[in-house]
């Protein structure tokens, strides 16, 4: 017998993106296991105006489900270092498909970090931030208020690796694109669930998985469709990939069907210093995690249970 349990309260943060895109319309399609209470833009794979029209997009191609979810814009920049996007993966625009609704709404005027600090000391103990771009916005609202990483319930990241990276050799793109905002939140306190590479590489949106989104017959999934055949595109030349890697749709899964993932705690660093591993996590794979240890870096998963799960979920949309 499942025992019911009351839906997880969460923020989505993130810089739509295309698996962003299908990352947060995976969370609202799942109202029984998550309540989306807000979404935030933050600057990353496109400049911050374009994640945060996406933003808009989104609950629009969410249709009733993204109704009631207000949007707040963050941060147009890193921390310290000079920004960097990726056009090249994501498109100009950040969601390539030819045909998608005009933006639900305009951000609310508060800044996402205000967001987060006013919604989370609300409800201490209580909500999740789902992080699936760099984490800067997390970042500035744990540094205005140092009380929050003791208050928000777990901060799950896709970002990182435990092995190489992407953008470079050494770095993942959301650890590369801010990694001083990286080291702040990895060594603040909070709980946290590391969504990286090694996790996310694991599940790939094969040319079959992506005809049976088409196969749907909804918009929600003819657009994800069109957003992962693009996608395809740069996996397939860059890494000889048969699809793109369903990065940040796993980090939104964690927090839905965590008996899909195996996570171990371990110490992690981000490497902030210039040089050739600049925003490499460096994770401790073979040290004895102490007591103190609060992040719990995504090892393994359960891929075909994450897709059916997906696939599951994007039909219940318009
Ligand atoms: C991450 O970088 C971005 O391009 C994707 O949206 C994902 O969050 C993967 O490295
Ligand atoms: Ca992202």
């Amino acid at each position: 017998m499942t025992i019911p349990r009351h839906p997880t309260p969460i923020i989505l943060d993130g810089d739509p993106g295309l698996d962003d895109a299908v990352a947060w319309m995976l969370a609202l399609a799942s109202p029984a296991e998550v309540q989306v209470l807000g979404v935030c833009s933050v600057h990353g794979n496109v400049p911050l105006e374009r994640t945060s029209h996406n933003a808009g997009v989104i609950l629009a191609l969410a249709g009733e489900a993204g109704h009631q979810v207000p949007h707040y814009a963050g941060a147009d920049r890193p921390l310290v270092r000079e920004a960097v996007t990726a056009a090249a993966v994501h498109g100009d625009s950040g969601l390539p498909a030819a045909e998608l609704p005009a933006p639900l709404r305009e951000p609310e005027t508060l800044h996402a970090a205000e967001y987060m600090i006013q919604t989370i000391r609300a409800r201490p103990g209580e909500i999740t931030l789902i992080a699936t771009g760099p984490l800067t916005n997390v970042a500035l609202a744990f540094r205005l208020a140092p009380d929050l990483p003791a208050k928000v319930r777990e901060v799950v990241w896709m970002g990182g690796s435990t092995a190489h990276g992407n953008r470079t050799p050494a770095a993942e793109f959301n650890a590369l694109a801010d990694p001083h905002a990286a080291h702040v939140v990895l060594t603040s306190g909070a709980q946290v669930r590391m969504v990286g590479l090694n996790l996310t590489m694991q599940s790939i949106a094969t040319p079959d998985r992506v005809a049976a989104l088409h196969a749907l017959g909804n918009r929600a999934g003819a657009v994800c469709a069109e957003l992962l055949t693009f996608y395809a595109g740069h996996y397939r030349a860059r890494y000889g990939l048969n699809g793109g890697a369903l990065h940040d749709p796993v980090a939104v899964a964690a927090v839905i069907r965590p008996d899909l993932f195996t996570f171990r705690p371990m110490r992690v660093e981000v490497d902030t210093q210039d040089g050739l591993n600049f925003g490499r996590t460096v994770c401790d794979l073979y040290g004895k995690p102490g007591p103190e240890e609060r992040v719990r870096v995504g090892m393994d998963m359960d891929d075909p249970a994450f897709f059916a799960l997906l696939l599951e979920r994007v039909a219940r949309l318009p």
